[in-house]
């Protein structure tokens, strides 16, 4: 069983991603999860914190000559925003520390803060929004990456694109080679396949910038050349379509996913969005007349790629800040301004990537097994045998 955690906060040492179940063998490098950590911090309308952290990952456990041996992997990525915290927020509380504290008292609408207060007890918001922050990500990328390492093992790739910020839309579909060819380039604006989109995008979040306000959007994820049977219809709690969602929804600020064409489909004639099944002779092989159904169905993946989108709420971290209450005084005030992004929906496409691809990692492992990556390979092959000889 494939799984993963992580720790760190915000403006602590480091983050941590602990990644456990993954066969010996692997190949993982530093410089590939560096790129995915570089991916993330892309896209304009970033804060400045960006700026400040170029992410690097040092692998510290479970990869020796650059392949993975099977016991846990261990990955640290330093804050290097650390040296103007430690004595915000040391580990070891010291004489006149209450001076040093930088408290969050002005929850801010859309954000961890209050909840949080009220569920842990604390008499302002600042270590709540320490581990909430979307920072936390940099460790899930961090642990996607090596488990994007394992699937392209088997030719399965995970890329994103940027669908809609604010107002702007692409409306059309993309195809899986123009994603893949925008994230060829190592410059990306916003993440969007079609350039005349893109500007449009850029000139909402440029109103975003210029009025104080912030933005979310839609990006999509797509999953190339997945196996047909990931997941099962036999219980809920291992249907694809249910955990992909969990992992979607479970980003920061994502508020909702569709698979496939699911809101079109909500609203159109079954003859209209089911995808028609065809079978080639010559290659022997099932095809598809469509992909409305994202990739999947049954809760089982069916050999098309799978597609789904994640839909993020604007930023609640606003320069022009919304009503809130002071928690020390009860007083109306405005809510806490710290440093923040306005728009992130390129980030949270690449985050989507790497929620889908530990599913995906984990379903495969279920799927065909193996303590070494020569056992699972076995496995994959026999079973695609079996497929092609249906
Ligand atoms: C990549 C990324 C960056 C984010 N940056 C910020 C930020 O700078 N300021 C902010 O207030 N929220 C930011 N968020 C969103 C908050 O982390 C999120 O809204 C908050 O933790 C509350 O969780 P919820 O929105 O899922 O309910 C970011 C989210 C993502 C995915």
């Amino acid at each position: 069983m494939l799984r993963f955690e992580t720790a760190g906060e915000s403006h602590g040492e480091c983050l941590i991603a602990t990644l456990t179940g993954l066969p010996a063998g692997v190949p993982v490098t530093a410089a590939a999860i560096d790129r995915e950590l570089r991916r993330r911090q892309q896209g304009y309308g970033r804060g400045g914190r960006m700026k400040i952290e170029t992410d690097r990952a040092e692998i510290v456990a479970g990869v020796r000559h650059s392949r993975t041996i099977g016991s846990p992997i261990a990955l640290v990525i330093r804050n290097r925003d650390w040296a103007n915290w430690t004595e915000t927020l040391p580990v070891e509380d010291f004489e006149g520390s209450e001076e040093k504290k930088k408290p969050v008292l002005r929850p801010r609408p859309g954000h961890a803060d209050l909840a949080g207060v009220l569920k842990y007890g604390f008499p302002d918001a600042r270590y709540i929004l320490e581990r909430a922050s979307a920072r936390e990500t940099t460790a899930r990328v961090a642990a996607g990456a090596v488990a994007k390492a394992f699937l392209e093992q088997f030719g399965v790739r995970v890329l994103s694109h940027a669908v809609a910020i604010g107002a702007a839309r692409l409306e059309r579909r993309a195809s899986w080679e123009e994603v893949a060819a925008l994230n060829e380039r190592e410059e990306i604006l916003l993440g969007c396949v079609d350039s005349a989109t893109e500007r449009k995008m850029k000139d909402e979040v440029d109103e975003a910038y210029r009025t104080g306000d912030t933005l979310g959007g839609v990006f999509e994820v797509m999953a190339h050349n997945v196996p047909p049977g990931l997941g099962s219809h036999i219980a809920w709690d291992q249907r694809l379509d249910g955990r992909l969602a969990q992992a979607v929804v479970s980003i920061q600020a994502v508020k909702g996913i569709e698979i496939g064409d699911a809101i079109e489909a909500a609203a159109s004639f079954g003859s209209r969005v089911q995808d028609t099944i065809h079978y080639d002779a010559e290659p022997r092989r099932f095809r598809r007349g469509s992909n409305h159904a994202g990739g999947i169905e049954g809760g089982m993946s069916n050999g098309e790629d799978i597609v789904l989108r994640g839909l993020l709420k604007p930023i609640s971290t606003l320069r022009r800040p919304l009503e809130s209450v002071d928690l020390a005084t009860r007083e109306p005030a405005l809510a806490a301004y710290e440093r923040s992004d306005v728009c992130v929906v390129r980030a949270a496409g690449v985050i989507g990537e790497a929620m889908a691809a530990l599913v995906l990692a984990q379903a495969f492992l279920e799927k065909f097994g193996g303590d070494s990556l020569g056992e699972t390979r076995r496995n994959f092959d026999g079973f695609i045998e079996q497929v092609r000889s249906f």
